[in-house]
């Protein structure tokens, strides 16, 4: 009998040697917990497709943000439910507008706890899309639903109308403290617009997370109930990348950087490792990964239901988007992750 001199599993068999020789390393310093901020609530209010997850008040948000920074968690992301939404979203850019009040909140109240603001129309706009739309309703009037809306060949948000309302969220955001912006409209020249923006208004020094290659996923489903902002009429795909491409997430990764992106991000996560690792593979840049609603929604299911080690997938998800290429995970189990490494 004749053995291979290669033999797999002679470095598998002890976990010293498995330890010594694993490529991937996880820890919670990759991590990001996203939170959820609602105008108005006293105390926190469950969402049901996420089990676990909570919108939450300004009370319960300084709780949750000690528990991230003290498991470890570095830094959170932010998203604002405001009590009053119209057309334009003019509620995102306030000074005194929800997320802006609860970055100020964060900052002075933990402040070593990085903040990232999801920059973004669709939690303010009553329409649910993340721009303005074309035509008479831009302006500051609430949108009449019954009336359809055209249907015509370039979609009816208006890409160029949104980016001024992009970049003065994102510095009053930066103005109320925020450490980085991250916007995911997926506007034609965000990025662009918001760095010379921020630059102009002395915030030079903010870094741009930019949502560089977003796709038009059905995996965003319990979000949309989370931030409620569901499009209230058609859907996404006129600014949110076909998930049959692969290529253009290369083109808007090149465009993002160009134009000024710090770190880029591939959403949603699970099923675009390809795109993870193609984009990191091409521009060595960091690379953020959203682990988002939908994923997280799948596995605590089948966890409930008793049909899955909730915490050992848990953990093979983060390492396989880790071995994808992604150096920072941004995921709903962040502070959960963190804590179990401490105890
Ligand atoms: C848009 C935004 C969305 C998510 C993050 N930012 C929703 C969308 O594009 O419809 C989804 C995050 C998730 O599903 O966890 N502001």
């Amino acid at each position: 009998m004749t053995f291979p001199e290669q033999r797999s599993r002679r470095l598998r068999d002890h976990a010293v040697w498995r330890e010594m020789v694993s490529e991937t390393s996880l820890s919670p310093r990759h991590l990001v917990q996203p939170l959820f901020v609602k105008e108005g609530l006293k105390d926190r209010q469950p969402i049901d497709s996420m089990p676990g997850q909570s919108q939450l008040g300004l009370d319960e948000l300084l709780v949750e943000a000690r528990r991230a920074h003290e498991a470890g968690v570095p830094a959170v992301l932010l998203f604002g439910i405001p009590s009053r939404k119209d057309a334009a979203g003019s509620s995102a850019a306030r000074p005194d507008g929800i997320v802006q009040q609860a970055v100020r909140a964060l900052k002075s109240g933990v402040p070593d706890l990085a903040v990232i603001v999801d920059v973004c129309l669709c939690e303010y706009t009553d329409h649910g899309h993340c721009g303005v739309l074309k035509g008479p309703e831009k302006g500051q009037e609430p949108y009449d639903f019954s009336e359809k809306v055209p249907d015509t060949f370039s979609g009816p948000v208006d890409n160029d109308a949104t980016l001024p309302r992009l970049a003065e969220m994102a510095v009053t955001c930066a103005q109320a403290g925020a450490d980085m912006v991250a916007p995911s409209d997926m506007m034609d020249g965000r990025v662009g617009a918001i760095r010379k923006a921020l630059d102009a208004a002395g915030l030079a020094h903010v870094p741009i997370l930019s949502y560089a290659a977003k796709y038009a996923s059905s995996f965003y489903g319990p979000f949309r109930d989370a931030a409620e902002s569901p499009p209230q009429f058609g859907d996404r795909r006129g600014y949110q990348m076909d998930l049959r491409n692969s290529d253009e997430a290369l083109r808007e990764v090149a465009a993002d950087l160009e134009e000024g992106a710090d770190i880029v991000m591939v959403k949603p996560a699970l099923a675009y490792g390809d795109i993870i690792r193609r984009i990191k593979d091409a521009f060595h840049v960091p690379v953020a990964a959203y682990n988002v609603s939908g994923e997280y929604a799948m596995v605590e299911a089948a966890a409930k239901a008793g049909w899955i080690n909730r915490e050992a997938v848990i953990r093979e998800i983060f390492v396989s988007l880790r071995r994808a290429g992604a150096d920072i995970i941004i995921s709903y189990w962040a502070t959960e992750f963190a804590v179990l490494r401490h105890s």
